[in-house]
């Protein structure tokens, strides 16, 4: 696996294999590598000739009360996982490399982002969307995974993939999860371990969601009611949304039906957990 951390570098690097043929899958990730971004590697590994990951923690996307300075990190250990997962290049930029110079130009999402995560985190999408954008322009993948965990992150991505015609096929990619059903992410270190056992909440309550769908319920206020009665009973955790919108576009349904993502997001102490489940109605 090769480790490359400049820009420059990086571009040479992938002229070359696009020079010979190759289609590349990019895996763009914030570290502190678990099963959910391994399964992408595998994902891309199956798709495309070199797999590319990328490594940023990227200041951009974090409010100014969030956990940028505490986010995990141990590129160490990352670097052995995503070696021992087949990557093939392995791009790790500093902040410095990534945001030479930050002054001209301001990239905001003005569309799907007042809802879910977008309204509660104002400027995350746009933060995230600017370093994808700087991402794709390194590595020209052919092909980028991404994990349906943040399905919020797939809709926007899908939309800028589209309107700014980046030649790019969006694959998302099943949520990993624990045993117990809790989804895998970097931020569940920062549970106690009787919060982990709590936050099986969140999957327990989306699979709520799901009998009282498949049982016929088709009116989304009640099935948030009865999410949040589930969680409040069963955990500590502090609900910061539950939310039900058509996918991808975001937008209410009056009735559910079509493509329904249901989604929430919970508060333990030191740590906001999200969630969600696709279903086809
Ligand atoms: O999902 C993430 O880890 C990040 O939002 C991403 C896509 C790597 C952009 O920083």
């Amino acid at each position: 696996m090769q480790i490359i951390t400049a820009i420059k570098e990086m571009q040479e690097k992938i002229a070359q294999y696009k020079h010979n043929g190759m289609t590349i899958g990019f895996v763009p990730t914030m570290g502190f590598l678990h099963e959910g971004h391994l399964s992408l590697v595998q994902e891309a590994k199956q798709k495309a000739d070199l797999v590319v990951m990328s490594i940023f923690v990227n200041p951009l996307q974090f409010g100014p009360n969030e956990d940028y300075d505490r986010y995990p990190r141990d590129i160490v250990r990352d670097e052995q996982l995503a070696k021992n997962a087949g990557v093939d290049i392995l791009f790790y930029p500093e902040v410095t490399e990534m945001y030479k110079d930050t002054r001209y130009f301001h990239i905001s999402v003005s569309g799907l982002v007042d809802v879910l995560c977008g309204s509660k985190r104002p400027g995350h999408f746009d933060g995230v969307v600017t370093v994808l954008i700087k991402l794709f322009n390194i590595v020209l993948p052919t092909y980028a995974f991404f994990g349906k965990k943040d399905a919020q992150q797939v809709a926007v991505v899908m939309k800028m993939v589209e309107e700014f015609n980046f030649p790019i096929k969006i694959i998302p990619v099943e949520t990993v999860r624990e045993e117990d059903g809790l989804a895998k992410s970097s931020r569940n270190v920062y549970l106690t371990s009787e919060e982990k056992q709590e936050a099986t909440v969140l999957y327990k309550s989306l699979q709520l969601a799901k009998t009282l769908i498949e049982e016929g319920e088709t009116n989304s206020r009640s099935i948030i009611e009865k999410m949040t009665r589930f969680i409040q009973n069963h955990s500590q955790g502090n609900i910061d949304y539950i939310e039900i919108y058509s996918f991808p576009n975001l937008k209410p349904l009056p009735n559910l039906q079509g493509h329904v993502l249901v989604a929430l997001a919970v508060r333990f102490t030191n740590v906001r957990l999200i969630d969600n489940i696709l279903l086809e109605i």
